[in-house]
């Protein structure tokens, strides 16, 4: 058996064609509208900010980047995302992550208003993930992974799901979300003990631990999904989370690096950012906060 390769940059580029035509057909004078608050000199983090900039222009989505110093204090950056909750002007609001040491990630993503979390990253839109509500803001890159599995026509109920990596903004995420499709979901992490026999065991692999090539293609059972979220650069080349070569042998559907999760993730930001105009179009604006249930009495 050789894998068959899950196209994500072809996939990304449809459904973002799919985005303009709806975003171009709906009935309103003004455009979505996405702010980007980007903290320090990170050239990575410039890099996909770049991405997202460019990706939202192109479906019809206006990208307001705003830079700040790494040197930026905790209270000057809650006041500036006080202030773009309550311009509505301002659809969505996105943290590019990760922030600097200094800064309280937790409790800056906390402030953005529910309705306006796009990347889903609040306590609230993370908590209402949990819930399977269909409220949640879903984080761009676990909804991009669950459009991939989708779009393999694979029945995800009842398979097992093995995740590699445990973090806030892919692991727990794709977590709940793959338990929202009845998967049988394990988590495991740095600390797993006998990490490949768990790892054999998977109907649907997401590697996003972060270390280069780690998934062996002999951990992979026969006719798995291979979802690999890792970005790494080896000698001068991107390679994924996943020994892609290894896996072919074995996998029924592979993801590549590059051109598999990592355009998605922008393509569902972009969604949420319509999602979020789409809804703040009927919603009743609470006050000026956007919190639901708040007391700021604005
Ligand atoms: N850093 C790495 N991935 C992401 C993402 O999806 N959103 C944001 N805001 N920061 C990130």
């Amino acid at each position: 058996m050789t894998a068959q390769p899950i196209n994500g940059k072809a996939i990304a580029a449809e459904f973002r064609q799919e985005l303009a035509r709806k975003i171009a057909d709906f009935p309103s004078e003004d455009m979505p509208v996405l702010a980007v608050i980007l903290v320090g000199d990170d050239e990575a983090s410039k890099i996909y900010v770049r991405n997202k900039q460019k990706a939202a222009s192109e479906v019809g989505i206006g990208c307001e980047v705003m830079e700040f110093s790494s040197s930026i204090g905790e209270q000057a950056l809650l006041n500036v995302i006080d202030e773009l909750n309550a311009n509505h002007h301002i659809n969505g609001i996105i943290v590019q992550l990760p922030l600097p040491q200094h800064l309280d990630t937790l409790k800056i993503l906390s402030r953005i208003s529910p309705i306006k979390d796009v990347d889903g990253f609040s306590p609230y839109n993370a908590g209402l993930l949990a819930y399977n509500s269909p409220d949640a803001f879903i984080s761009a890159t676990p909804k991009g992974i669950l459009h991939l599995l989708l779009s393999t026509g694979v029945e995800l109920s009842g398979k097992h799901a093995v995740i590699i990596g445990r973090s806030n903004i892919v692991g727990k995420p794709t977590a709940n979300l793959l338990l929202n499709q009845n998967c049988t979901v394990s988590i495991t992490h740095s600390k797993t003990q006998d990490l490949s026999t768990i790892v054999k065991t998977a109907d649907i692999i997401v590697a996003a631990c972060g270390q280069a090539r780690m998934i062996k293609g002999d951990w992979i059972k026969q006719g798995a999904i291979v979802i690999d979220v890792g970005i790494n650069r080896v000698e001068g080349k991107l390679c994924g989370d996943v020994d892609f070569e290894g896996a072919l042998a074995t996998a029924s559907f592979i993801t590549p690096v590059p051109g598999g999760v990592g355009p998605m993730t922008v393509a569902m930001l972009l969604a949420n950012t319509f999602q979020a105009f789409c809804r703040q179009q009927t919603e009743p604006k609470h006050c000026s906060c956007g919190h639901h249930n708040c007391h700021c009495q604005g």
